[in-house]
């Protein structure tokens, strides 16, 4: 085992469990979707309330990862059914079933901890988990469409897609949504066109 790897911890919580999470995985999300492409203007404020999402609903799943006492890494899943509207609404007009899907939310690793397998691990985890129900036939998650030459795009960004299609993940156009946020040197939210991707389990 890689010795990096042998010095952390990880940890599966669901439901209640994980408000005591919920600090230290709203400085992640802050201090990871900082950089392109998410360029997100993080809220402190705003962030623990939205992850009340994950903390009130009893099949949600957090897989964390500390170094010591601090959080570097974590991944959420959440039925689809517990999702808000505007994320279940392609799903609903494609004529899915969305009580069939669990949706996976953010993956976070500090820039020192990845490239060790704690990428693949986080989809190992959360699509066990998944399965677990045995009453979901997909798993999904969406991902920011920037289109192709963003200012911000550093030159030497490595999309996520490679490592998407490994994990036999499809990118399905026709199921899009938009989310808001506010970009980092921005002074309003602006609408971010979201593409989802989507595996049988
Ligand atoms: C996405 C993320 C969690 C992946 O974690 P990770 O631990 O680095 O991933 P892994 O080490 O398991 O590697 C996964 C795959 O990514 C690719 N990869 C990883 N590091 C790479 C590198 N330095 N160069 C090229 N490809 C690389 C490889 O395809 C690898 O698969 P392989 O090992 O089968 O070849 C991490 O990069 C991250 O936090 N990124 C920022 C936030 C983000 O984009 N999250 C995803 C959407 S919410």
């Amino acid at each position: 085992m890689n010795p990096a790897i042998a010095n952390l911890r990880f940890i599966s919580q669901t439901g209640q469990e994980i408000e005591t999470l919920i600090p230290g995985l709203a400085l992640l999300r802050i201090g990871v979707f900082k950089d392109y492409p998410y360029l997100y203007e993080g809220d402190l404020a705003y962030e623990q309330n939205y992850l009340k999402i994950y903390s009130s609903c009893s099949q949600a799943f957090v897989f964390s990862v500390f170094d010591g006492d601090r959080m570097v890494g974590a991944t959420t899943a959440i039925p689809l059914a517990q999702e808000t509207a505007e994320v279940q609404k392609p799903f609903v007009d494609a004529g899915y079933e969305v009580s069939r899907i669990f949706y996976f939310g953010e993956s976070l690793l500090l820039p020192q901890y990845r490239g060790l397998g704690i990428g693949h691990r986080f989809f190992d985890e959360r699509e066990a988990h998944a399965a677990s129900f045995g009453s979901y036939t997909h798993t999904s998650f969406c991902s920011v469409d920037r289109g192709p030459s963003h200012p911000a795009k550093p030159a030497d960004y490595r999309p996520n897609n490679v490592f998407w299609l490994k994990r036999q993940y499809t990118e399905m156009p026709h199921l899009q949504c938009t989310m808001s946020w506010l970009d980092i040197g921005e002074k309003q939210a602006t609408e971010k066109q979201m593409i989802f991707w989507i595996r049988g389990l």
